[in-house]
């Protein structure tokens, strides 16, 4: 007798391509891009040779960071022609729908120009100066020029905050790219890959990438964890809302993981960070971070034996609000850093392409319904 046919419903445990960009170690919780640790690139390099490291499968020379440096410079800058589209996307959206409305309306002209490579380039460069003036523009500023010499991670929070940022704000924001980089292919990498084999372009991805990465379950996860801890309040009230938010079957947002079952290699590093940025920062940050570090602890008692810890975006919040990035744009300044991701894999793909087309186990009405006519319905 023949099997039955199975629904693999999620794609859970499903291998869909070959990547040498990111290995997942879920068993001793590390992360490597191209094989390097995650945590050593944080600590050593920057968004901007972890982008090479991504794109060119290997780190760069002290000569070819330099290049690549330069060119990512220039796609940085903002003509006016390019800030008057900003400020037409944000007139109609905001958030992330701003910044693929960006590449929706741009992306024609950017694609009759250069190579997919170069594409990829322009699109990291231009994504972080177009979210921060979205960012602007929805504060009630005015779009302005990016300053490229203060790099990616230095240029967001300058045109967020109209700041020259201070070094250690920099350096948060720098490893928070890193960190967000490439994570293998979570449903936004696989979404810009299922574009991509249809032999669509490179900007066609990001906007899939983006608009999947929207939802609560993956993006959208650190602006929900820190909604969860303003509704808290107060880490004396931790112990209450918990009971209560399980009793009602609700999730604690910015815990579990699809792969990891253990502590998500990238969530220690952001601990981390985020208590630096509380001692640093104070006020606001430093109330978040107790609500944040007394919900962890009292979660985990619960939800460590179910598998279930916290994954990064438990932690992000503290350090976006510490750089100055409001709320409802942690997912977006997220989609910034993983548009390197997914133009990796989108270009890795595309070394051997193969249209993504699966299948559907038809469950509806049995072939051969009588067609009745609409005046004989009822
Ligand atoms: N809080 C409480 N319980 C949870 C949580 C949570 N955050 N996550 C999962 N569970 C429970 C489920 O209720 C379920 O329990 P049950 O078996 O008693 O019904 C069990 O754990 C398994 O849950 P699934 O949804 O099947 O696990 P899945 O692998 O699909 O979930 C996911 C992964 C979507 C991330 C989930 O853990 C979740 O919703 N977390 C909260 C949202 C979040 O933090 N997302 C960020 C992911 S990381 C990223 O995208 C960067």
């Amino acid at each position: 007798m023949e099997a039955p046919l199975k629904v693999y419903k999620g794609l859970e445990g499903i291998y869909v391509l070959e990547s040498a960009l990111s290995l997942l170690d879920t068993e001793n919780g590390k992360l490597y891009y191209v094989g390097y640790d995650v945590e050593e690139l944080v600590a050593k390099s920057s968004y901007e040779e972890v982008s090479y490291l991504l794109l060119k499968g290997k780190l760069p020379t002290k000569a070819e960071l330099e290049a690549f440096v330069e060119k990512l410079k220039g796609e940085m800058q903002l003509d006016e022609k390019e800030l008057e589209t900003v400020r037409l996307v944000s007139k109609r959206s905001s958030g992330m729908d701003a910044l693929a409305a960006y590449f929706v309306l741009t992306g024609r002209g950017l694609v009759d120009d250069g190579s997919p490579m170069d594409q990829a380039i322009r699109a990291i460069g231009k994504a972080g100066s177009v979210l921060g003036n979205v960012i602007r523009i929805d504060g009630g500023e005015d779009a302005m020029y990016p300053d490229p010499s203060l790099g990616v991670a230095g240029n967001l929070i300058y045109l967020v905050t109209s700041r020259k940022p201070e070094p250690y704000q920099i350096e948060f924001l720098d490893d928070i790219l890193i960190l967000h980089a490439e994570h293998g292919v979570p449903a936004s990498t696989f979404g810009a890959v299922v574009a991509a084999s249809t032999l669509s372009d490179v900007y066609s991805s990001i906007v899939t990438g983006i608009m999947t990465l929207k939802g609560p379950l993956h993006g959208g996860a650190s602006e929900a964890a820190y909604q969860q801890f303003v509704e808290i309040g107060d880490p004396n009230r931790v112990e209450a809302w918990l009971e209560k938010a399980l009793s009602e079957r609700r999730r604690v947002m910015g815990f579990g993981h699809r792969v990891y079952k253990i502590y998500d290699p990238r969530a220690k590093i952001v601990k981390a960070m985020a208590a630096r940025a509380a001692a640093i920062a104070g006020g606001r940050v430093k109330a978040l971070y107790e609500v944040a570090s007394r919900l962890e602890e009292v979660a985990l008692t619960k939800l460590a034996p179910k598998g279930l810890f916290p994954n990064l975006d438990f932690w992000t919040p503290m350090v976006y609000t510490a750089v100055g990035i409001p709320p409802n744009y942690f997912t977006a300044v997220f989609a910034v850093s993983r548009i390197v991701g997914w133009v990796a894999h989108v270009l890795e793909y595309w070394k051997d392409n193969r249209l993504i087309r699966p299948l559907h186990l038809y469950v509806g009405p049995p072939a051969g319904q009588k067609y009745v006519p609409i005046e004989e319905r009822h």
